[in-house]
């Protein structure tokens, strides 16, 4: 069987993942099209290699080096489909960058997926962890995606429930060795209200007098203004965006919590509560911690930063440590979002 037709052998993968975290991949192929995926698979499987699949390098820690293939899935792509007065479906490859689709797609006047702005990564791997912010996550307009099925060698459509979506979590991240996404397909809409109720977007647009007159662009410029507040640009200071999930607890123990801590931040649901990470990790005292390789931003408790040539050990140490303290003071567990790869 023959090899991919662009091959690399022995590739440095320091600038294809926002942590910029040192790690080499023994082979390295980078993919335009469905076939030239399957193909590539196909060749790792029959040299007995393991695969790992990147796009944007956004969620991963790499803590050691790939003796296997790294695919790096650049498929292209952006088609409108059943286009009426209300809204149309919007068909990308999974390479497609995800932040400049939320401005092609609000500067179009479509809705849904502007409070989605300058979250970083490619489309693919938006339903991974079924991105989500300032109210809106990705399930709330994704209709079904196309992935490769390793399992049954083909590819298949999963519809929206099929994903199996919840907070920060699908399908796919439950079961990251079956699925290889190629392809997702979005319902936007000319018509739905805009989601300006998340406490930080609210504030940003308080003066503004007619709300109704705003744009789905002008949301996701609100929302990139919000971000850059808070959030460090990756393409300046190496970061995954939060390293965490905000832990959910039971009414009980919420209820314990805020007998102890009146001021825990955090979001109620109807039968649990999402305690906000950030102010969990920031009470412990670790905001703006550093080190002299790793430490946490100044703005956001959430986000780990490799200042200066830390390694994925360097950053998994850190995480070790604050997870201790906040499960020392508050007895929760801090669960790590992006997937780490450890050779
Ligand atoms: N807070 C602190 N210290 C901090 C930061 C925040 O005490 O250093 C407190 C704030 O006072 C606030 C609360 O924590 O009351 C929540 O903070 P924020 O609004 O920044 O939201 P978050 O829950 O920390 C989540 C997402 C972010 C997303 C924002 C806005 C997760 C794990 N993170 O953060 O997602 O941008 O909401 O919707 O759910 C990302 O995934 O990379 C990301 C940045």
């Amino acid at each position: 069987m023959d090899p991919p037709s662009n091959l690399g052998k022995e590739i440095a993968l320091k600038s294809m993942n926002t942590l910029r975290l040192p790690s080499t991949a023994r082979f390295f192929a980078e993919v335009t099209d469905e076939q030239a995926l399957v193909k590539a698979l196909n060749w790792a499987d029959a040299q007995g290699l393991e695969t790992l699949i990147v796009g944007g390098g956004s969620n991963l820690v790499l803590v050691a080096d790939f003796d296997g293939l790294v695919i790096h899935l650049a498929i292209k792509g952006r088609q409108w489909e059943n286009v009426s007065e209300d809204g149309a479906t919007l068909v990308l490859g999974a390479g497609e960058h995800w932040h400049d689709v939320v401005l092609y797609v609000a500067g179009s006047g479509y809705r849904g997926i502007e409070n989605l702005a300058l979250i970083p990564g490619t489309c693919g791997a938006a339903p991974v962890q079924n991105i989500g912010a300032y109210g809106v996550e990705l399930k709330d307009t994704l209709v079904s995606v196309k992935a490769w099925d390793c399992e049954q060698q083909k590819m298949i459509i999963l519809d929206n429930a099929a994903c199996q979506f919840a907070y920060r979590d699908s399908l796919f991240k439950r079961l990251p060795r079956r699925y290889l996404i190629v392809q997702i397909k979005l319902r936007l809409s000319r018509t739905l209200p805009l989601s300006l109720g998340y406490g930080d977007l609210m504030q940003y647009f308080s003066d503004l007098p007619d709300k109704a007159a705003l744009t789905p662009l002008d949301v996701a410029e609100g929302v990139m203004a919000v971000r850059r507040r808070k959030l460090p640009d990756p393409e300046q200071i190496p970061n995954v965006g939060s390293f965490f999930k905000n832990p959910v607890v039971s009414m009980a123990e919420w209820e314990q919590l805020k007998a102890k801590f009146p001021d825990i931040a955090a979001y109620p649901g109807d039968s649990s509560v999402k305690l906000a990470a950030a102010w969990l990790i920031d009470q412990c005292g670790w905001k703006g911690y550093r080190n002299n390789k790793v430490g946490v931003h100044n703005h956001q408790a959430l986000v780990l930063i490799n200042h200066s040539n830390g390694t994925g050990k360097d950053i998994l140490a850190l995480a070790g440590r604050i997870r201790a303290d906040v499960a020392d003071v508050f007895g929760v567990e801090l669960e790590i979002e992006p997937r780490i790869i450890s050779g």
